[in-house]
């Protein structure tokens, strides 16, 4: 792929803000987003992802802010600095009456640049071959949605921008959506992609930014974040009641819970093995004892929903709900008290 990109990251944001009256909707955000890189824009609904988008996308100006885009600066450089950068904010759009091949034909028209030759071919990329002469009126949203993301394709991008493309899909359409996105960055295309859900697109970012009321929260690794928390165990041995007593006088092991069939406990990486060996000396013999991903979830949860962005030494919230996410919050909250041990 020729690289219009130099040396410079696809995506630079400094102190980015969007004020619309009194809402700071994006409150001093920064960005780096690196090449070859899928990386996670995460936070709840309302948190400022796709206001954020926008302005990297040159769809709207920010209030203060500067950004660079494989070093060009959209904002005075304009459609120029786009080059090489393609997306879609919210949803994608089509004529319903057209088919799927007729709307890509329409878009290929306008990006010129041989990209109507390549219509057939990101069709396949996407899997929509079978359903390109179908009315994209009548799509399914996943379908839809790998429509949107076949435009984006027409352009030849080495930076996707995709706003939730896994919101509002079916669990065999989230799955579908990963296996894309990580054959597209198996592909070198460099992928920024926004979710208001952890689980839905942790197993494929290499990076995330987690974003709470217009501010990062979090940015880097979500093994960092991870290891920061300490991971959540279950085991089981073969003399649990013993295990727990040896768990209780390990240091680093938090939050010992003793369940019917096994225990959980959070501890990092090295208290865990510390156990494991005390375990042994006793004689106590570990069937199981795996990592669980729950401490990840109630970090997320954390940073983004209740108090814990202090806790975590970053930034103060200023305790708002973010609009929007109130009823969602609460349905989720209900639904994780019910699975938390
Ligand atoms: N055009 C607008 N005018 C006024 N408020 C807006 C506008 N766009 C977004 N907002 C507000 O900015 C905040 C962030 O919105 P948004 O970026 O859409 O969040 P997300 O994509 O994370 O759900 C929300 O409180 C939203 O209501
Ligand atoms: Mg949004």
């Amino acid at each position: 792929m020729a690289s219009v990109a130099g040396d410079s990251p696809p995506v630079k944001a400094r102190g980015l803000v969007k004020r619309y009256k009194d809402l700071l909707a994006v409150d001093h955000i920064d960005l780096n987003v690196n090449a070859g890189e899928v990386y996670g824009f995460l936070g709840p609904n309302g948190a400022g992802k796709t206001t954020t988008l926008r302005m990297l996308l040159g769809l709207i100006m920010p209030t203060a802010g500067h950004i660079e885009l494989f070093g060009r600066d959209p904002i005075r450089e304009g459609a120029r600095a786009l080059d090489g950068v393609a997306g879609f904010v919210e949803a994608p759009r089509f004529y319903p009456y057209l088919s799927g091949r007729k709307n890509l034909r329409m878009m290929a028209a306008l990006d010129g640049l041989g990209a109507r030759a390549r219509v057939d071919e990101v069709l396949d990329t996407v899997d929509l071959t079978d359903a390109a002469d179908k009315r994209a009126g009548a799509y399914s949203h996943g379908m839809g949605q790998r429509l949107g993301i076949a435009g984006a394709l027409l352009r030849r991008p080495e930076l996707l921008v995709l706003d939730e493309p896994a919101t509002g899909l079916d669990p065999a359409g989230i799955r579908d959506m990963r296996v894309l996105i990580g054959r597209l960055a198996s592909e070198g295309i460099t992928v920024l992609l926004s979710s208001h859900q952890l689980a839905e697109v942790q197993e494929i970012c290499d990076r995330v930014a987690i974003v709470r009321s217009g501010k990062v929260a979090y940015e880097g690794p979500l093994a960092d974040l991870r290891g920061a928390a300490g991971n959540g165990y279950r085991l089981h041995t073969s003399d649990d009641r013993r295990a727990a007593e040896l768990a209780r006088t390990t240091p680093g092991i938090h939050a010992l819970s003793v369940g019917e069939a096994e225990l959980r406990f959070d501890a990092s990486e090295r208290d865990a093995g510390a156990l494991s060996l005390a375990l042994g000396a006793a004689g106590v013999a570990i069937y199981r004892m795996a990592p669980t991903l729950a401490s990840l979830e109630d970090l997320f949860f954390e940073l983004t929903e209740g108090g814990g962005a202090a806790a975590h030494g970053m930034a103060t919230p200023d305790g708002t709900a973010p609009a929007g996410a109130a009823s969602g919050g609460t349905a989720e909250t209900t639904e994780r008290a019910a699975g938390t041990v």
